[in-house]
């Protein structure tokens, strides 16, 4: 792999401030999704260096949360700076490990590091409070303080910018943690390991686990009592397992779980705008984002067009390897992505759906992990892409007539992270938005992520919010002292 800073490419685990091997010896592949090529073989770590990381990282927090705000936002503050110097190695990295086209991997690295950025503000910003007494004799006050060794578990579809996301709140609030990254991209995590050091972070403030047996790790991560807070973002699935094990020893838990988008136009709404935004939402990743679209409702004056001009924008887009110039969407991460997006789509068919445009692997090669922008038109409730997480670049547009009709549709889900909608009826506006059961809406836009927000969801998609100054209270306890006078 050819980097400015060959040493960011690491393929060890990150524990106590350095890179080592698995206690075994044990390794695990690491491939390039595009043409399958091995890139790494990174440590394969167990139970034992798990604990041996939350030891350290349990050591490690009372130096690091006995540091002044101001101290641990300048590190934080540095790191940020190197994530910016190095974006370039960052994002080679992350594209090779993870298919996503360069341009996208350098946005991620940025929104990753705003994160940094963010937090190391909000570090000098954790106010308590002074609440009046019912009692002449007493004075209550509130102040916040950091939980203690936090775990960061993070999915393969943001390799950077998941952990940041995590991490630079905990770090921020004074917690040290202990990050077990995705198989299938560990790489992206371990650079970040090596800046990390380089900004003066302690040794065992920041540990990376990485592993292969992400069951064995993750059920460590999620009962040992010294960790006192799990964030985990993947699928609901997955989630409800870390949940239910996490209960063992009462802990914090955020969870950012799957989604289930809808997109709604309405008759209203600017269709070129809508033209737009879908193609931001739909298939930002190769569609492997939770927030990505998952089912449109267009309504039935307009949905001839929208279908049309959808169709065109996604037959527009070039497929292919990330690192070439011209890539608008990278391979899917793996043959079983793959696999289930054709699974979707058979059904689809079966049900009386409409290819529009795609509908099969690249070029027809079986081998391929790129597959095109699909856009299916006739799509129903019936079909399994109505009610599954498509993570995956098929665009399957259902008609409406009412707005009653389309809300009930669009809320008739386990889901709660994402939605949006187009309209220019601004008491309809105000009444869908506040009706939609999401964490997040977005009203005549496809782009909502950043640093400023709160990212989050309801229902099965999760709780806990990342980002903003909602974030940071993730990784606090508050006390209450109460003085007798
Ligand atoms: C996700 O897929 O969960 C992250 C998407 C984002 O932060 O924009």
């Amino acid at each position: 792999m050819q980097l400015n800073r060959p040493d960011l490419l690491q393929t060890n685990a990150f524990i106590n401030g350095q890179f080592v091997k698995a206690n075994s010896g044990a390794t695990f592949e690491v491939h390039n999704p595009f043409d399958h090529e091995l890139l790494a073989e990174v440590a394969d770590c167990g139970k034992a260096e798990t604990e041996e990381a939350i030891q350290h990282a349990q050591d490690a927090f009372k130096i690091w949360n006995g540091y002044r705000a101001a101290k641990r936002s300048r590190i934080l503050r540095r790191w940020y700076e190197l994530q910016l110097e190095h974006v370039d190695d960052l994002a080679r990295i992350l594209t090779l490990e993870q298919g996503k086209p360069f341009t996208e991997a350098k946005g991620e690295i940025k929104y990753g590091a705003s994160f940094v950025e963010w937090f190391a503000e909000e570090a000098k910003r954790v106010y308590g409070d002074t609440i009046p007494a019912q009692t002449t004799d007493k004075r209550i006050v509130v102040i916040k303080q950091a939980v203690g060794v936090c775990a960061a578990i993070t999915p393969w579809n943001f390799p950077n910018a998941m952990i940041t996301r995590k991490v630079a709140p905990a770090l921020a609030a004074g917690c040290t943690v202990v990050i077990k990254p995705a198989e299938l991209t560990p790489l992206s995590a371990l650079a970040l390991g090596v800046l990390a050091r380089e900004a003066g972070m302690p040794d065992g403030v920041l540990n990376i686990v990485t592993t292969n047996d992400a069951e064995t790790v993750g059920k460590v991560l999620t009962t040992h009592p010294t960790v006192k807070k799990i964030s985990f973002t993947g699928s609901t699935e997955v989630g409800k397992i870390l949940m239910k094990q996490a209960s063992s020893t009462v802990k914090k838990v955020s969870l950012e779980l799957g989604g289930n988008a809808p997109f709604i136009v309405f008759k209203d709404a600017d269709i070129d705008a809508a033209i737009e935004g879908a193609i931001a939402s739909k298939y930002r990743n190769a569609g492997q984002t939770c927030i990505c679209t998952n089912r449109f409702f267009a309504h039935a004056d307009v949905y001839d067009e929208f279908v049309k001009k959808l169709t065109k924008a996604s037959a527009d887009l070039t497929v292919g390897n990330g690192l070439e110039k011209g890539t608008d969407i990278g391979p899917m991460v793996e043959e079983d992505a793959v696999k289930s997006v054709e699974e979707l789509l058979k059904d689809a068919k079966s049900k009386g759906a409409t290819v529009k445009t795609g509908g099969s692997r690249a070029n027809d090669a079986a081998d391929t992990l790129l597959f095109p922008p699909t856009v299916l038109a006739d799509a129903t409730s019936e079909m399994d892409l109505f009610r599954t997480e498509i993570f995956g670049p098929i665009a399957a547009v259902l008609k409406f007539e009412s707005e009653e009709e389309v809300i009930k549709m669009a809320n008739d889900t386990p889901y709660g992270l994402a939605a949006y909608f187009y309209g220019n009826d601004y008491a309809q506006i105000w009444r869908v938005a506040e009706t939609l059961e999401y964490g997040m809406v977005a009203i005549n836009t496809g782009s909502i992520s950043t640093a400023a927000a709160p990212f989050g969801g309801v229902k099965e998609s999760g709780f806990g919010r990342e980002g903003s100054k909602y974030g940071i209270e993730e990784y606090l306890n508050i006390k209450y002292l109460c003085w007798g006078l």
